[in-house]
């Protein structure tokens, strides 16, 4: 069976990122067909991108948090990455956990769940675009969350039902692609 990550998207204290992570968790785990694990950047510590060499040209990570991170992003097949929008991009947490690593990311498939006062879907736009160079390949099934119809307040998360379709779809995607390009890394 496949291992699927689901990453999150933003680091700040008051962020909400974690209540739409868990949701993408709780609906992955009535999935018998691949295991889903929920991976929290924040968890990581991850300082601020200092690398000296690129992570294309070298592993030999200089931060002892990148190296934790690089074996958490090994041992897995592909990922949802669940991401706000800020100023019409990914938050820059999550593009500093993208650029420490490449050989882990290569050749693993990924889902987007995105969110925001505009849905997201330019950060997600964002995103597809970045992880084209990590060789990350992106299905197109995304779900996209209104800060204003699926939050209340703009806090509290409470997606319309409509979504869990939609991220059971594009986990179908992500579980066959993983599979399918487990076998070019072996
Ligand atoms: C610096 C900043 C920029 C933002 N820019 C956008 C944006 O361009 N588009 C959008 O839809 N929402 C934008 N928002 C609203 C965020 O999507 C919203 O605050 C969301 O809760 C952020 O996710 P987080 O709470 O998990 O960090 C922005 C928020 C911040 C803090």
């Amino acid at each position: 069976m496949v291992k699927i990550g689901i990453i999150t998207g933003s680091t700040r204290d008051s962020r909400v990122n974690l209540q739409v992570a868990e949701w993408v968790k709780s609906i992955a785990d009535r999935r018998t067909d691949a295991e889903f694990e929920l991976v929290d950047i924040k968890n990581y510590n991850l300082p601020k991108f200092n690398e000296p060499i690129p992570a294309i040209m070298s592993q030999d990570y200089q931060a002892p948090e990148a190296k934790v991170w690089s074996e958490k992003i090994s041992e897995l097949d592909g990922f949802v990455f669940v991401t706000p929008e800020y100023n019409k991009g990914i938050t820059s947490g999550l593009k500093d956990a993208i650029d420490y690593l490449y050989v882990e990311w290569n050749n693993k498939a990924a889902g987007i769940v995105s969110y925001g006062s505009t849905l997201g879907v330019t950060a997600a736009n964002n995103l597809r675009l970045i992880l084209t160079v990590p060789k990350v390949a992106t299905v197109g099934t995304q779900a996209a969350l209104s800060l204003f119809t699926d939050f209340e307040e703009m806090r509290t998360f409470k997606p319309a039902p409509f979504h869990e379709e939609t991220v059971q779809t594009m986990l179908n995607e992500v579980v066959a692609w993983s599979t399918a390009l487990k076998t070019i890394r072996e």
